[in-house]
């Protein structure tokens, strides 16, 4: 354990690269960027005109640069799994983009090498540390709904995409590029291992050759139900709430900026006893017990959990447990797998 700033190597300069990595080591006090590589000399050259690190065109020669120690690999999804190999081969640190693996096997691989070579393996699911994921979290673990029996999750928009994503031989797709982050929620806020699945994969809007439209129904090993719908080709005018959870003794419906919860105590309702008799006055429920019902609107906004990167370097240099750990995105890809199963959808998950 150091004080020095964390020396990273960026893999792939993108939305990804350049837009999220770039962007959050740039300005910390704890971190440096020593090397970056990308194929587009214009972008290894923007590089190394604003903040004068080494340039390389692949990942092969900017691994021979020895102070590097973590690789940020941010390359098309395809190369996760090689790069990330690579790197350890290397005796670097990763940073691997969602989604981790194109497969389980490979996943299994990345994890095995992580060990064998005593290296980190972090894997960028940068959305557990956003509020909206920490409050919906928080509210499931408070009980204050009671136990949670299904989660529903909705995300739409539509768009015509024509680039790198919209292949198959890229692991392109919407399953393998929006789907880790929900599924990865998902996952958490229902126990974290999941029992069955069962998917649907649609090309409607996009070119290529990958689903744009994802639909899954998963069932957890706790019984927690989740419907998950994660679609590029949907227009519609009154969207859905992003997410909504169900527990045993409340609902929250939330749009992903605001929550409403609403809930009620069960010890207070008190229990409920069958009277084989026709309903009373033709109508449901039992009139006789109308229940307390508490409402409350608040900010899908959690606690402050710090950002990857705080946690990249907590524990890199500072000792701290790593909050996401490559064991639970693996569940993440094994399910991927299993929704594109029987859809016979194309796809680079076998
Ligand atoms: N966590 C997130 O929120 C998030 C957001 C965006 C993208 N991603 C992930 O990041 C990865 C990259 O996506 P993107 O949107 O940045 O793509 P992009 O097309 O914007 O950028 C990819 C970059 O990689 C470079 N590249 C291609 N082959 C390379 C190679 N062999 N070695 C080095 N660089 C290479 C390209 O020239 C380009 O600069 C994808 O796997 C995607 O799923 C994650």
């Amino acid at each position: 354990m150091g004080t020095d700033p964390v020396r990273f190597g960026i893999v792939g300069l993108g939305r990804s690269g350049w837009n999220i990595h770039v962007d959050n080591l740039r300005p910390r006090d704890d971190a440096q960027i020593v090397a970056v590589s990308d194929p587009l000399e214009e972008r290894r050259q923007e590089a190394a005109n604003e903040f004068g690190c080494q340039t390389y065109k692949s990942i092969d020669e900017m691994l021979k640069q020895d102070d590097i120690e973590v690789a940020v690999i941010a390359t098309p999804s395809v190369l996760h799994g090689p790069d990330t190999l690579k790197s350890f081969a290397a005796g670097k640190h990763v940073i691997v983009e969602k989604p981790m693996a194109m497969n389980v096997v490979e996943a299994d691989q990345m994890i095995a090498a992580s060990k064998k070579a005593d290296l980190k393996l972090f894997v960028h699911q940068n959305w557990r540390f956003n509020r909206v994921f920490t409050h919906l979290k928080d509210v499931a673990e408070s009980g204050k709904i009671g136990r949670l029996y299904h989660i529903r999750n909705y995300s739409s928009g539509f768009s015509r995409r024509d680039d790198w994503q919209t292949l198959a031989r890229n692991g392109g797709g919407v399953l393998n590029n929006t789907c880790p982050h929900y599924l990865d929620m998902l996952i958490q806020l229902s126990g974290g291992a999941i029992k069955d699945v069962m998917g649907d994969l649609q090309q409607i809007a996009s070119a290529g050759d990958v689903e744009d439209h994802v639909k899954a129904f998963l069932r957890a090993k706790n019984g927690c139900t989740i419907d998950m719908e994660t679609s590029s080709a949907q227009n519609v005018a009154i969207p859905l709430p992003s997410w909504i959870l169900c527990g045993t003794s409340g609902t929250l419906t939330s749009d992903g900026k605001q929550s409403t919860i609403r809930w009620y105590d069960p010890e207070e309702a008190g229990s409920l006893e069958v009277r084989d008799v026709a309903a009373v006055g033709r109508k449901y429920g039992s009139e006789s017990k109308p229940l307390n019902w508490q409402e409350e609107i608040v900010e899908t906004r959690g606690p402050d959990i710090g950002n990857f990167y705080d946690n990249v370097t907590g524990v890199l240099r500072r000792d701290e447990k790593m909050i996401v750990t490559p064991e639970s995105v693996r569940e993440v890809i094994r399910v991927m797998v299993e929704i594109r199963k029987g859809t016979g959808f194309p796809g680079f998950n076998g």
